[in-house]
């Protein structure tokens, strides 16, 4: 799969061979990584990593969760020290142990986490970013922002406060802070995992300006359909080596997918049973195009491959017994607001036994809502709730735990306590079993904690602390807390925002052994594969009404894309009874 010497442009003078990325003609990376190797104890996270960026490229990093993406970025931009090797920039060696340094050397990134304060204005944020500008006055600073909102295409106001924005506009925020400085390397970790279709056509754009204008784009992604569009060269990391490196130019996510697995793959530590979903997965995902699951008006494009893989698959596994009439979870009338503003307007849902309910729809249209006062962290003006036999709407968020309500939020920072160990976070919800009388049998919480490391293939130490782990391991640790419980209903929030295709396969392998053991699933996600792939019904949620509902095996993306613009379809008309029932 070698580009055409002229077709990728400057990413033509990299050997499509070499599996080092470096050798590109000396003196024309904007910024090289070279020989980097960077370890956490035992565990080496780099290993003589190089990478360049070229200006006027898009070069995409690749990799499973935890192969050590983020570390490898985090040290370009001065977040993190490297034990060896060295960064050039311009072709000089340069000591970037801050992001200060980073920034005047030019490069800015945008981490996976946002580092915004929300309750300060944008111009405000960018003012106290502005680490090395000298003093800058308000009215500079709300020239500059403006000024870098135009160089992206996009509107920003300077004076909105960050809270009151969206995701997506937030992230705007980030690359103007980080374009503030004279930045010709941007880095972009993860920058479409909280992005919903529309915004995420909005970062191309912006990034193709950007390296038309000359930058170069370091772009972390899992979803390959994303990065066989927008990458001029990517480059594949497997536990913290490079394994393959070369233009982008002719490679198609399949491509990508074996690249990804490679041989070397399967001697991997993962549970062999999880492998063989995983190239199953993939196997499956050969000869499928993404395009022919696009919705023709919503753009659910982007379709990662992996999801669309998962989609293809399991139907074939969706419940097959019977599922019970029973209820797990039932949302009565929940309202929210007042009548002129109703942020969630008399939802009503209910989640039987052994089966997977999705909500679809846009974000922002009442499902962080909706999902906050099933957890009880938001007190809904009236309705009610039931887990089971059990009315939970006036409990506190842990006495809904132990009446048998499991939560999987889309917040995955504020889920854990970052000053905690991976063990500590995951026994958190579940001490009460493990008190004898007024102690702690902390020999049963040990094996249980190792236990679930084990079960749920988490790549860390009980020791570890939370705030060290790769998304994907943080994710496996908040589902080992909620499921090991045996939850009789469960909600999971955008459960594989982030997570790689093994991760993927995984949360929904554990999704649908929760089901099949009886128990409810509410699903939230704005991706529409995931939720074709494993849910029995779905309903879509649009400016906070549940608008319509259809068994899954008859919704298509053309269906719930109409719905979840606030579109009443046919399509729904058949299922208007169960609609608000
Ligand atoms: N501060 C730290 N202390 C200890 N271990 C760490 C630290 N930061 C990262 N690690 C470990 O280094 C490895 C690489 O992590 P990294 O965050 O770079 O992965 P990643 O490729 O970005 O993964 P993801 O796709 O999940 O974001 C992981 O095993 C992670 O647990
Ligand atoms: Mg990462």
């Amino acid at each position: 799969m070698t580009a055409p010497p002229s077709a990728a442009g400057a990413a033509s003078s990299v050997s499509a061979a070499s599996p080092d990325s470096s050798r590109s003609s000396p003196g024309s990376a904007l910024a090289e990584l070279v020989d980097i190797t960077k370890t956490f104890g035992a565990l080496v996270a780099n290993d003589a990593i190089s990478l360049s960026v070229l200006p006027g490229e898009v070069h995409a990093l690749l990799g499973e969760n935890g192969a050590g993406k983020s570390t490898l970025t985090r040290i370009l931009y001065g977040l993190s020290q490297p034990d060896s090797g060295e960064i050039r920039v311009d072709g000089r060696v340069k000591r970037i142990s801050s992001p200060a340094d980073a920034m005047e050397a030019g490069i800015g990134m945008v981490t996976q986490e946002f580092s915004l304060v929300d309750t300060m204005t944008v111009t405000e944020n960018l003012m106290l970013a502005g680490v090395g500008l000298g003093r800058i006055n308000r009215a500079a600073a709300r020239a500059k922002v403006l000024a870098a909102a135009e160089r992206i295409g996009v509107s920003i106001d300077p004076d909105a406060i960050v809270e009151d924005l969206s995701v997506g506009q937030r992230q705007r925020v980030e690359i103007v802070k980080a374009l503030f400085h004279d930045c010709r390397v941007l880095i972009l970790d993860e920058p479409t995992a909280v992005l919903v279709p529309q915004d995420v056509e909005q970062l191309f754009d912006s990034i193709g300006r950007l390296t038309s204008a000359g930058m170069g784009v370091i772009f972390i992604s899992h979803k390959l359909h994303e990065v066989t569009r927008i990458a001029d060269r990517i480059s594949i990391l497997r536990r913290g080596r490079i394994v393959a490196s070369r233009p982008a130019a002719g490679l198609e996510p399949r491509d990508i997918a074996a690249l990804m697995v490679g041989a070397e793959s399967v001697a991997a530590p993962v549970a062999s049973a999880e492998n063989e979903t995983l190239a199953d997965a993939l196997a499956t995902s050969i000869g499928l195009d993404p395009a022919d699951l696009d919705g023709p008006s919503v753009s659910v494009g982007g379709s990662a491959l992996p999801s669309a893989a998962i989609r293809d698959r399991s139907r074939a596994t969706r419940a097959t017994s019977p599922i019970s009439e029973a209820t797990a979870l039932q949302i009565t009338d929940v309202t929210l607001g007042n009548d002129g503003s109703r942020v969630l307007d008399a939802v009503t849902l209910s989640v039987r036994r052994g089966e997977i309910l999705g909500i679809a729809g846009v974000s922002g249209n009442g499902q962080t809502e909706l999902v906050n006062v099933l957890c009880g962290t938001l007190t809904a003006d009236r309705g009610s709730v039931m887990v089971d036999q059990t009315e939970i709407s006036g409990l506190d968020p842990a006495a809904r735990i132990r009446a048998g309500f499991g939560r999987l939020t889309e917040d995955r920072k504020g889920s854990v306590i970052p000053g905690l160990s991976v063990g500590q976070n995951l026994v958190l919800e579940d001490l009460d079993r493990f008190r004898i009388g007024p102690f702690l049998n902390r020999g049963a919480v040990r094996e249980h904690v190792q236990k679930l490391i084990e079960r749920f293939d988490i790549r860390a130490q009980p020791g570890d602390p939370i705030r060290s782990l790769s998304g994907g391991n943080m994710q496996k640790v908040l589902l080992a807390r909620a499921i090991s419980r045996g939850p009789k209903a469960l909600v999971a929030s955008q459960p594989t925002r982030g997570l790689d295709i093994g991760a993927c396969e995984y949360v929904y392998s554990q999704l649908r052994a929760l089901r099949d053991e009886g128990a409810g699933v509410l699903l939230i996600s704005e991706d529409l594969d995931e939720l074709l792939g494993i849910c029995d019904r779905i309903a879509v949620i649009f400016s906070g009404r549940i608008i319509g509902e259809l068994p899954a095996a008859d919704a298509t993306p053309e269906a719930l894309g109409l719905l979840m613009t606030g579109h009443d379809t046919g399509a729904a008309d058949d299922s208007d009874a169960a609609v608000n029932a």
